[in-house]
């Protein structure tokens, strides 16, 4: 077997590898890898980040590009985070265990110079591997998905016990079928439950899955320390705008007052120049990285998360930045 045979037999079928990982092939496949209904969600986010072309420019004199970021009080060598993902028994055929897997992640962002976020899910395995992984490294962002407010707190609690740096909740996640079908309540959350449950957290909040600038103005007013602009993957709601498409008219009301991440689709270091220069503060890498950890574990995460802050590099000389914040619309080509 080559290479991409030994993949595809760890990711049990479920994912097929596609070069281009796009969403076409899995469309439908939820629990899988792909992104719900037609999959459109998912495509969108790979097809809106496609349609933006870059200003080239090389008369410049920024030699040596810098990606390092300050996050969360961090300073992290790259923007780019791994994306939290869960599940691997119900999504990913049990190819890595749940504990394999974030272990894999966490470590692996580490060595990078990054942070991993890490999931939640029905079974409580699911978010106690994020945990330890947490705790192995001393950092780490557990995002709960919007239980009852006091299981969020709950969990919040032993977030902060494992050394997370800041926790989430996945909003998104508020219609989510596996939840509800385990009899685990999720469902959304009003501005002021919102507020409660962060002027009671130990730890700041990042509030993911914020597709409009309405839900990302009350989530400032609540009090949140970050957003993370997604959809999920496209597997929570078909028929969403790609990620690129909402992420400018959200930074344009809450920049420089929280920090936005972004995620979806992003499969290169120009998908990121382009995410940066939309508004955003850091991205997340979600499926690209599952692969990663499936084919070699915690190297191999590493090794991806280097490839793209060399290829973020790279654009960085070609368009005259020389630190992260230099990125910024300049860069987008409009005719
Ligand atoms: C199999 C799978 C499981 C996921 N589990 C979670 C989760 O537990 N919590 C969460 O916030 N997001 C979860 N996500 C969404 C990712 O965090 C992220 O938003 C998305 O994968 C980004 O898109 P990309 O995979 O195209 O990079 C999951 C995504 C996938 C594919």
């Amino acid at each position: 077997m080559n290479v991409e045979e030994v993949l595809k037999a760890k990711m049990k079928g479920v994912c097929r590898c596609c070069r281009n990982c796009d969403g076409r092939v899995c469309a439908g496949e939820v629990p899988g890898m792909g992104g719900i209904g037609t999959g459109s969600s998912f495509r969108a986010n790979v097809e809106a980040l496609k349609m933006i072309k870059i200003n080239m420019s090389a008369v410049h004199g920024a030699h040596s590009p810098h990606t390092g970021v300050e996050l969360l009080k961090l300073s992290l060598k790259t923007p780019i985070l791994v994306a939290p993902i869960g599940g691997m028994d119900v999504n990913l055929g049990g190819g890595l265990s749940e504990e394999e897997y974030n272990s894999a992640v966490v470590v692996g962002a580490n060595k990078a110079g990054s942070i991993a976020m890490t999931g939640d899910g029905p079974n409580l395995l699911h978010f106690k591997a994020g945990l330890n992984a947490t705790a192995s490294v001393g950092t780490g962002i557990p995002v709960i998905k919007p239980r009852f407010s006091e299981e969020i707190l709950e969990r919040f609690k032993l977030a902060a016990e494992s050394g997370a740096t800041a926790v989430g909740i996945d909003i998104d996640a508020a219609g989510l079928v596996n939840m509800t079908k385990s009899g685990q309540h999720v469902g959304p959350k009003t501005e002021k439950e919102l507020s409660e449950i962060i002027s009671k957290s130990p730890l700041p909040v990042i509030v993911k899955g914020i597709m409009t600038t309405g839900d990302a103005l009350k989530v400032l007013n609540a009090g949140a320390s970050g957003i993370v602009v997604s959809n999920h993957g496209g597997r929570v709601l078909d028929y969403t705008p790609g990620t690129a498409e909402v992420l400018p008219a959200i930074a344009r009301q809450v920049k420089g007052k929280l920090t936005i991440f972004v995620d979806g689709g992003i499969r290169s270091g120009i998908d990121i120049l382009k995410m940066l220069a939309l508004g955003a503060d850091a991205v997340l890498i979600g499926r690209p990285v599952t692969r990663a950890a499936v084919e070699g574990g915690s190297d191999a995460v590493k090794e991806l998360l280097e490839k793209l802050s060399n290829e973020l590099r790279t654009a960085m000389i070609l368009t005259g930045c020389e630190k992260i914040e230099d990125i910024g619309r300049q860069v987008i080509y409009q005719e």
